[in-house]
């Protein structure tokens, strides 16, 4: 019997990547643009194995209702958006990708960085209005400033790698410190409460989970200095929105640069239509949004750090590996259950 391989997010082009991948009467493939969620149980039930990105949550009633599915290939690198618990139980394995995008997310950090720096937000929407007064446009230069990094994984490396050789002093914190590259690239790691304390640029690339998430809150945003910057490019939910809202209009800080945020899945969708449809959270998050999009200190991008045609090049191919390799018993890039 054929093996059945459902892919969901999928543009265009990972359609055809994926049809040259996964030829013959081996594989029968359904291939959906949309998430996980939008398409009709029915049309994927003989699914041996799913392939979501992002923007799919694969839950546990829908595990419980694939009753061949045996794996899960996520074509990224956080899998918080698969339940574990239920794969455990039915016995589900899940890949990720865990290496592709640490110099295409560490450039766009440092290009966000850049961007808040010499507050484009206002410089563009000055050309926009007609009104150019240098005089509100002033920034300031990343050289010689601290950047507080939380997580120093792959992407937190890279970014500070670039960050040094832009003459950044590096301040760091990890639960797991890597102390041989502390001192080949050249920066200290610190406490948490003294990385908040002391950068003029705090950016966030720790995976979520319990001990991270809304790790950025009201506490460690009053920590603070007034003068900075907080970017993310890691998940949504290590921020919690609501005080990150408050500490903005209060000039606790002095802007933000966020490529993801709670709940961003609302991005696409009709404002208005969906607070009067959606649910108290969703219009809650839909209000946010709407609030951070408002203020000219923040920039907010969907999610597109890793959108690199390097990285989607390598995203594609390790994904398929991935799934070859479980298919025929070498499986690699399993995540720990
Ligand atoms: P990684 O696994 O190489 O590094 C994560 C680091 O975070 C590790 O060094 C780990 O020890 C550290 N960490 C764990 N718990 C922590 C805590 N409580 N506080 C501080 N650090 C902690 O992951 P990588 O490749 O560097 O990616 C980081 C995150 O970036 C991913 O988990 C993903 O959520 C996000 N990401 C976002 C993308 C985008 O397009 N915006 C693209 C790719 C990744």
């Amino acid at each position: 019997m054929a093996t059945t391989i459902a892919f969901f997010d999928a543009t265009t082009s990972e359609k055809t990547s994926f049809e040259r991948y996964f030829t013959g009467p081996k594989y029968k493939l359904h291939i959906f643009d949309k998430t996980i969620a939008e398409v009709p149980l029915y049309e994927y039930k003989d699914a041996d194995v799913v392939s979501v990105f992002t923007a799919s949550n694969v839950d546990a009633p829908t595990i419980a209702s694939l009753p061949r599915l045996k794996f899960i290939a996520v074509r990224a690198t956080g899998t918080n958006n698969i339940d574990t618990k239920a794969c455990q139980k039915h016995q589900v394995a899940i890949s990720n990708v865990p290496a592709y995008g640490q110099t295409t997310v560490a450039e766009y950090t440092i290009l966000l960085a850049l961007m808040m720096a010499r507050k484009m937000p206002a410089v563009m929407g000055s050309v926009e209005s007609g009104q150019i007064d240098y005089r509100r446009l002033t920034g300031f230069t990343l050289q010689g400033k601290t950047l507080g990094i939380v997580g120093t994984g792959k992407i937190g490396m890279s970014v500070a790698s670039i960050a040094k050789a832009m003459g950044m002093h590096i301040v760091a914190y990890d639960p797991y410190p890597n102390e041989a590259m502390e001192d080949k690239i050249g920066f200290s790691y610190v406490s948490l409460v003294d990385l908040f304390k002391g950068a003029d640029i705090v950016t966030l690339h720790a995976p979520l989970m319990p001990a991270t998430k809304y790790i950025i809150n009201k506490k460690s945003l009053g920590l603070m200095k007034d003068s900075a910057i907080l970017i993310n490019t890691s998940r949504g939910e290590l921020v919690k929105t609501i005080d990150l809202i408050e500490a903005l209009k209060n000039k606790l800080i002095a802007g933000a640069a966020l490529d993801v945020i709670e709940g961003e899945r609302t991005l696409d969708v009709d404002t208005e239509t969906d607070l009067l449809l959606g649910d108290k959270k969703t219009s809650f998050e839909i209000a946010e949004l709407d609030v951070l999009t408002k203020m000219n200190n923040v920039i907010i991008s969907p999610h597109n750090a890793f959108n690199s045609h390097e990285a989607l090049h390598i995203i594609r191919k390790t994904t398929a590996q991935n799934i070859h390799g479980f298919l025929s018993g070498n499986s690699q890039n399993l995540i720990k259950l």
